[in-house]
């Protein structure tokens, strides 16, 4: 299956937001990622429930909930999460972490964990059963624009014979931060299957997101 689009939101042009949205619908793009973060869990706030509910009255894409958030389970009533959506949690964001695995499984959503770049990959080995997609952070979380961090491509592409080996080759893998055309290449290679695309690919200033989106695709083929 060719690899998926979700465009990071806290990279789009605030000032046009739904034309973007609407660049993105043609564009054809399968989810929107929405980088919600608490200023604890990592240094910087973004995104707040508010506005992607806004937004969710505005197109029928699905969501891709990245909580960047000390305890999510404690917040999750906040957003208009549906089936379709992709909610991702941080492994080391809680102590709960199976039970708010299927509290986003309640809501009809695919629930996935978000491993930090010093994250191993083993620390999901008891919840294979309660996720979908496992979110491989190719950066620190908490801004967009950083440089990719080389080790979580080795890790990367250690995610995907690891979860074969555990018996769970249909969870999808996700990769998040600095996911250029070059690196995106890369990371196909590796075995991502959906990529969030921010000011390294398609929200590269001034430029036409549906153009970025095309030339990205074929990266991802
Ligand atoms: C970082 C966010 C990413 C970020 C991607 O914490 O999770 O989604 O916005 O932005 P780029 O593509 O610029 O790294
Ligand atoms: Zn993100």
């Amino acid at each position: 299956m060719a690899g998926k689009i979700s465009p990071s939101m806290m990279c789009a042009d605030f000032r046009r937001l739904e034309d973007q949205v609407r660049e993105l619908e043609q564009a054809g793009v399968e989810y929107l990622h929405w980088d919600i973060m608490d200023g604890r869990f990592v240094p910087n706030f973004t995104l707040g429930p508010d506005l992607m509910n806004c937004v969710r009255e505005l197109t029928a894409i699905p969501f891709d909930l990245h909580l960047m958030m000390e305890r999510p389970e404690d917040h999750l009533h906040l957003f208009d999460i549906r089936p379709g959506d992709i909610v991702s949690v941080h492994q080391e964001s809680t102590t709960h972490l199976q039970r708010t695995l299927q509290a986003i499984r309640e809501r009809g959503a695919k629930a996935a964990v978000a491993l930090n770049p010093a994250t191993p990959v083993y620390t999901v080995e008891h919840v294979l059963d309660d996720i979908d997609v496992l979110l491989i952070m190719t950066v620190n979380p908490g801004f967009a624009g950083q440089k990719l961090v080389p080790a979580t491509l080795k890790k990367l592409s250690n995610v995907k014979t690891y979860l074969a080996a555990q018996g769970y080759p249909d969870i999808e893998i996700e990769v998040d931060g600095n996911v250029s055309w070059e690196n995106a290449v890369r990371m196909r290679e590796a075995g991502a299957d959906i990529f969030v695309a921010g000011t390294s690919s398609i929200f590269r200033k001034g430029e036409n997101i549906q153009e970025l989106t095309k030339q990205f695709r074929d990266c991802i083929a």
